[in-house]
């Protein structure tokens, strides 16, 4: 029978590993920056909506739900239908910024919904899949429309961990992961509004 548990919930530990070998792999050949696994140890197989499960048969709640951005819960059956019969179609999955059907699709929906009846005179970009990624981009943008350096920052912000999105980081802890010299290099350019010891 399944056993109901919850990720992301104050019951998170509940879910603390009864499997020791399975796991065997992870520590042993990924590296120590991992994260969310030491909260969660199970080894999962499968996702659906709400739930995920292991590979021992358990079905957990998610409300973790990928730190908020499976907003419609894993695999909806509407994006996974379409997803594959674009693959099926041999749709294209990797082209940086070139043109592809999809992304005239995307744009021209998205400019219909979104920005036309807004009246938004907008560009879009299209920056990496992560969150950072918008960060990093956003600084950039930032930067070079107002043609000032400096940026700030509020206590415990976080904003990824690549260089610029950890130096604008409101948390000495998180920083210092990554060691202070690489958040120190955009020190200059930063004016934090963390409190002492942040
Ligand atoms: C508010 C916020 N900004 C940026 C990020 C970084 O996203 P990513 O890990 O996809 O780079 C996160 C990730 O949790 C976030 O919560």
């Amino acid at each position: 029978m399944m056993r109901r548990n919850f990720i992301g919930s104050d019951r998170s530990e509940t879910v603390r590993n009864k499997q020791g070998s399975n796991m065997e792999i992870f520590e042993r050949l990924e590296s120590e920056v991992r994260g969310y696994c030491r909260s969660f140890p199970a080894v999962f197989t499968k996702a659906r909506g709400h739930a995920l499960f292991d590979e021992n048969g358990n079905e957990y709640i998610d409300f973790f739900a990928g730190a908020g951005v499976l907003n419609y819960g894993h695999n909806p059956p509407r994006l996974k239908a379409r997803l594959i019969e674009y693959l099926r179609e041999d749709g294209v999955t990797h082209s940086l910024d070139m043109m592809t059907t999809a992304k005239e699709t995307f744009l021209r929906r998205f400019e219909e919904v979104v920005l036309r009846p807004r009246g938004m005179d907008y560009k879009i970009q299209f920056p990496g899949p992560t969150g950072t990624n918008a960060v990093e981009a956003a600084l950039k943008l930032a930067r070079k429309v107002t043609g000032r350096t400096e940026v700030v920052s509020f206590t415990n912000g976080f904003h990824g961990m690549t260089l610029g999105s950890l130096a604008v980081t409101g948390n000495a802890g998180k920083r210092g992961r990554r060691g202070n010299s690489a958040s120190a290099r955009h020190q200059h350019a930063l004016r934090r509004l963390s409190r002492p010891g942040y």
